[in-house]
C-alpha cells in the first residue's frame, strides 16, 4: 500500500460505497492506519492509497469510518491550517465547520452517528471531501490557489 499524489486521477474521482464488510475491509483499514501513522498524518482516505472505496481512518480519536456522511454542519466556522499527505509541502488556512454530525458504518457493518468538534471535525471534513474528489486546496480563495500553481504542477510531475 502506497500513497498516491496530487495529479493522480483517483484523487478527483467520486469513490464507491462499501457494500461488503469482510476481513479484507478490516485489513485495508488496518494498513491505512499504519500508513497514516508512518507518514505522521492525522487522517487518511482510501483514494489517497489508490483505492476506490468510501473508507477513511482518523487518528485523534482513532476511528475507522465506512461510507461516512456529514448530516449536519454548524454555521459556526473556524479558519485553521491544513495540509494533506497527497499534496506534500503545501499548507494553507481553510475555513471549516466547527461542529459536524456524521453517520457512518464501522468495519463490521454496524451503523453509528457521532458529533465531532474543532480539530477532529476539521479532519473528518477534509477526509470526507477526499471521497468526493475534493481537495483542501479547492476551498482556498482563487488568488491563493494561483500562488500554488507551480508547486502543484511539480507534484503532478512526480517531484515530491
Ligand atoms: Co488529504
Amino acid at each position: 500500500m502506497k500513497l498516491v499524489y496530487y495529479g493522480d486521477p483517483i484523487l478527483r474521482a467520486t469513490a464507491s460505497e462499501v457494500t461488503t464488510f469482510d476481513k479484507a475491509l478490516r485489513e485495508t483499514a488496518r494498513r491505512m492506519s499504519e500508513l497514516m501513522v508512518k507518514h505522521k498524518g492525522v487522517g487518511l482516505a482510501a483514494p489517497q492509497v489508490g483505492l476506490d472505496m468510501r473508507l477513511i481512518v482518523l487518528r485523534f480519536p482513532p476511528h475507522e469510518m465506512v461510507n461516512p456522511t456529514i448530516i449536519e454542519r454548524s454555521k459556526k466556522t473556524v479558519l485553521d491550517e491544513e495540509g494533506c499527505l497527497s499534496i506534500p509541502g503545501v499548507v494553507a488556512h481553510v475555513k471549516r465547520a466547527y461542529r459536524v454530525f456524521v453517520s457512518y458504518y464501522d468495519l463490521k457493518g454496524s451503523a453509528h452517528t457521532l458529533t465531532m468538534y474543532a480539530r477532529s471535525a476539521r479532519v473528518l471534513q477534509h477526509e470526507e471531501d477526499h471521497l468526493d474528489g475534493v481537495l483542501f486546496i479547492d476551498h482556498l480563495p482563487h488568488a491563493r490557489r494561483m500562488l500554488l500553481k507551480s508547486k502543484l504542477a511539480r507534484i503532478s510531475e512526480g517531484v515530491v
